[in-house]
């Protein structure tokens, strides 16, 4: 007995994305403020019940689970998780174990991942420039990131760049950062960037550059050829045919492909969030903690939660603010 979860629009819900800890080493303007506060350690799931989460899902048919933050690998004991999923492989009821990362701890892990069943790894990186890297990053430093993204090829993790789009910011880089990607044949997904929680405008580095102008500007230099394949999710591809370069372009509020959505979020805390672009979610920790000898609860609770799935997030913009910001932080969803 699999009970796969269908949503109330007939969409197989395969594709699991979980959010570690809302905590990071970095600190990108466009998603934390410097001086966050972050939640109090025991509102966060415990390494055991993200395990028994993460498999109740995957009991119910998901099939890919992306683990992100905060970043994810500055949570402690997190290998530990990524070895137990990794029996979910094994069994062939998981088909794929992936994460998002700053990069900045892979040159630690990128083994360790790669021996969990890990074979993909999506690292966020927005600039090529040592100055821009530490302006949009605060803390961060690019050649620890480059250094990263090396140990996680040579340890035969396949890498995705995630640039964010961000006009007067790295517009300039954007051949440069196609050519780098290309050179070590990674593909490279841009993203627009989204107004998320309470940021206010202290450090805005850089404003909306639509992936429209992208684009635009990348069929000027390069021959586009749309790719049909669809993960799921808001992300669509192109080919460039001179590199055979895979580019993708990620517009998190405007896209319109709602009726392929295979996906749910799980934040740190264990919220269900059915759609990214709305409000609406489901606490799965607390039957999971009212209930630790039996899961059948937090099934229920599941299936309840897949039944609230909306059909899209453009239909109910009245539960936003007028400007559409969602007023969650990203690194409590999870990217
Ligand atoms: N807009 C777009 N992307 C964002 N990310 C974080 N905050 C935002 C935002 N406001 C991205 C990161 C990373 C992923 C986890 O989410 O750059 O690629
Ligand atoms: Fe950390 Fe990613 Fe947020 Fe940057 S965007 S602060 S790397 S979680």
């Amino acid at each position: 007995m699999t009970p796969h979860l269908i949503d109330p629009f007939a969409r197989a819900i395969t594709y699991l994305r979980v959010s570690v800890t809302d905590r990071c080493d970095f600190r990108c303007v466009y998603c934390m403020s410097e001086n966050m506060t972050f939640l109090p350690k025991k509102d966060l799931l415990t390494l055991e019940e993200l395990d028994r989460m993460c498999s109740a899902f995957i009991g119910l048919g998901v099939e890919k689970l992306r683990i992100t933050g905060g970043e994810p690998l500055v949570r402690k004991g997190i290998m530990a998780f990524f070895r137990s999923m990794s029996r979910h492989l094994d069994s062939g009821a998981l088909k794929e174990l992936t994460l998002t990362t700053n990069g900045s701890q892979l040159a630690r892990f990128a083994a360790d991942l790669y021996a969990a069943g890990v074979r993909r790894v999506n690292v966020s990186l927005d600039t090529l420039d040592d100055d821009k890297f530490a302006r949009v990053t605060r803390w961060g430093r690019l050649q620890q990131v480059l250094g990263g993204i090396e140990a996680a090829r040579n340890a035969g993790l396949r890498v995705k760049i995630n640039a964010v789009a961000l006009k007067g910011f790295n517009e300039d880089e954007l051949l440069t950062l196609t050519e780098w990607c290309a050179r070590d044949d990674m593909d490279l997904t841009w993203i627009e960037v989204m107004p998320m929680g309470d940021l206010g405008n202290e450090d805005r580095v850089g404003q909306y550059w639509p992936v429209s102008d992208i684009r635009a500007q990348l069929s000027g230099r390069y021959t586009l050829t749309d790719l049909p394949e669809s993960t799921g999710g808001p992300a669509r591809y192109v080919r460039l045919e001179e590199s055979g370069q895979k580019i993708g372009f990620i517009t998190p509020l405007t896209h319109n492909f709602c009726e392929s959505c295979n996906r749910v979020r799980l934040t740190c805390t264990g919220e269900l969030y059915m759609c990214l672009g709305q409000e609406d979610q489901a606490d799965l920790r607390k039957p999971l903690r009212d209930f630790p000898d039996t899961d059948a609860p937090l099934v229920s609770a599941i299936h309840k939660a897949i039944g609230r799935k909306p059909k899209g997030h453009d239909f109910d913009y009245s539960r936003q603010k007028a400007d559409g910001q969602v007023s969650r932080h990203m690194s409590h969803t999870g990217g």
